[in-house]
């Protein structure tokens, strides 16, 4: 029944017209490299001001801003834990961003959301097992939350694209 609810996409998470993008960004939500440095040049200097006025946002935490330039309505700013051998709560911590984030698009009645791959980059995460985390928390939340109709995972590349696609059990066409 969620299958249809769930895709695995590959591109620039920029360019997605939904509800909202879901940025991985630090804990000073002042921008960086990755795709947080993509979000905020294609959103423009707006999101930076606005992002300012939230003063920060905790590991596994996520806040809210609107979109500004972006196709999407809003962003939903999360923070990844930084992989440190994973013995230190990173998989609690990453499962943590994305129940934050599905909390957010829910109390904001967001029906459209795209992640991209929280944590897999300058995080240094193993993507395999971000991969699984994604799909676990995306199926809990579609279930508990019939108002949510798609939730994307944005791979940047084929490899995490693959990935994603093994951990949610989608065959390649
Ligand atoms: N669209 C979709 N995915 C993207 C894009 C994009 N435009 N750009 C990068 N990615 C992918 C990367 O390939 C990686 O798989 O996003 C994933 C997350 O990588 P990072 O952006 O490095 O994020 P993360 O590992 O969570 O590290 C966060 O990076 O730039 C800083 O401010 C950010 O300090 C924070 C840290």
């Amino acid at each position: 029944m969620t299958a249809s609810r769930l895709q695995v996409v590959t591109g620039d998470i920029t360019r997605l017209a939904v509800d909202a993008i879901v940025n991985a960004a630090n804990e000073s939500l002042l921008g960086g490299g990755g795709v947080d440095g993509a979000i905020h040049r294609a959103a423009g200097p707006d999101l930076l001001a606005c992002c300012r006025r939230l003063g920060g946002c905790p590991t596994g935490q996520a806040r809210l801003t609107p979109g500004f330039r972006l196709p999407a309505r809003h962003v939903i700013h999360t923070v990844g834990p930084v992989w440190h051998g994973g013995g230190h709560g990173e998989a609690d911590r990453l499962a943590s961003c994305y129940r934050h984030c599905f909390r957010l698009a829910d109390e904001h009645g967001i029906g459209s959301i795209a992640f991209p791959a929280i944590s897999c980059g300058v995080y240094g995460y193993p993507p395999a097992a971000a991969a699984r985390i994604a799909v676990t928390e995306s199926r809990a939340a579609l279930a508990a939350n019939p108002r949510l109709e798609r939730v994307l995972l944005v791979a940047f590349d084929e490899a995490m694209a693959a990935l994603l696609r093994q951990a949610a059990g989608i065959s390649e066409t």
